[in-house]
């Protein structure tokens, strides 16, 4: 992990980086490499994750030979949810930082696991009662989240807004939920340090799609995984998303060299 960026880097201008999805401003948008028309992509996404939702957990410790973990846990650190407090994980799948947060924010906390896949939910919901634990589920889209304004003091997204259709308007629902003073934190794949990317795309283009095969029975969602990555926003594109969205103070850790970032975000 490196010392946390923020956005007064310059972005990159528009069109320049593949994360920036020009082909949304047309009406269609991308699934991996693939444009496809919008109203298409959450149904791609969708059947990728009922794919994979039986598998999910180990596929993650073996693609990542456990690195997710770790990411996850700098992620809860720098959550620092504290009892009382409420907290919503949005495309929180199986449930790995909404099962933390609610020990953490006690039976005096409210702590909300939501996801817009049903097959990835009902691994969370599985997750929480064999660990005893009981917290409010919905099943919902990030685009239009079914929460009141200024609900919640810490929202989490992790590996969830690359997949989003709109994720200027998913970050906008983030924000809304939000109260003043609330933080919004985005874990996602980023843009590796230059250096290493030959290696990187050897192991995401070739290793990903033949552990899908071996393990998942499955090698195209693997190969959706190492494409969607290239195409979402690298780390100063997306702090100014977040800008957009209403977040102020947006700052950045890069994390494993930047396989992947934490962004961090404020309400005003
Ligand atoms: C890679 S999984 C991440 C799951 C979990 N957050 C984790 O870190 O392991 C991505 C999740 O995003 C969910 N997702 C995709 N599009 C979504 C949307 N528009 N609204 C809510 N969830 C969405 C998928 O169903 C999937 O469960």
């Amino acid at each position: 992990m490196s010392d946390p960026k923020s956005s007064s880097t310059p972005a990159p201008a528009a069109g320049q980086s593949a994360g920036h999805d020009a082909a949304a401003d047309a009406g269609t948008t991308h699934f991996g490499y693939r444009k496809v028309a919008e109203e298409e992509k959450s149904q791609h996404v969708a059947g990728v994750f009922h794919s994979v939702a039986s598998n999910y957990d180990l596929m993650n410790d073996l693609m990542s030979a456990g690195l997710h973990r770790w990411w996850k846990a700098f992620t809860i650190r720098q959550a620092n949810v504290r009892p009382g407090m409420k907290v919503l994980d949005v495309a929180g799948g199986t449930g790995d930082l909404a099962l933390r947060f609610a020990r953490q924010a006690g039976a005096s906390g409210q702590v909300w696991l939501t996801d817009i896949n049903g097959s990835m939910l009902a691994q969370g919901r599985d997750r929480m009662i064999n660990a005893g634990v009981l917290l409010p589920l919905a099943q919902c889209d990030a685009e239009f989240l079914p929460f009141a304004d200024h609900m919640f003091d810490v929202v989490t997204v992790a590996f969830g807004l690359r997949n989003m259709t709109h994720k200027d308007k998913a970050l906008a629902e983030m924000q809304r939920v939000l109260r003043p003073g609330g933080r919004l934190l985005v874990l996602e794949f980023s843009r590796v340090w230059a250096p290493l990317t030959p290696l990187y795309d050897a192991y995401s283009f070739n290793v990903l799609p033949w552990l899908g095969k071996q393990f998942a029975g499955d090698s195209e969602s693997y190969r959706y995984l190492a494409e969607s990555i290239r195409m979402h926003p690298p780390q100063d594109e997306l702090a100014l998303m977040m800008e957009r969205a209403g977040l102020e103070r947006v700052q950045w850790f890069n994390l494993t060299a930047g396989v992947c970032a934490l962004h961090v975000g404020t309400k005003h």
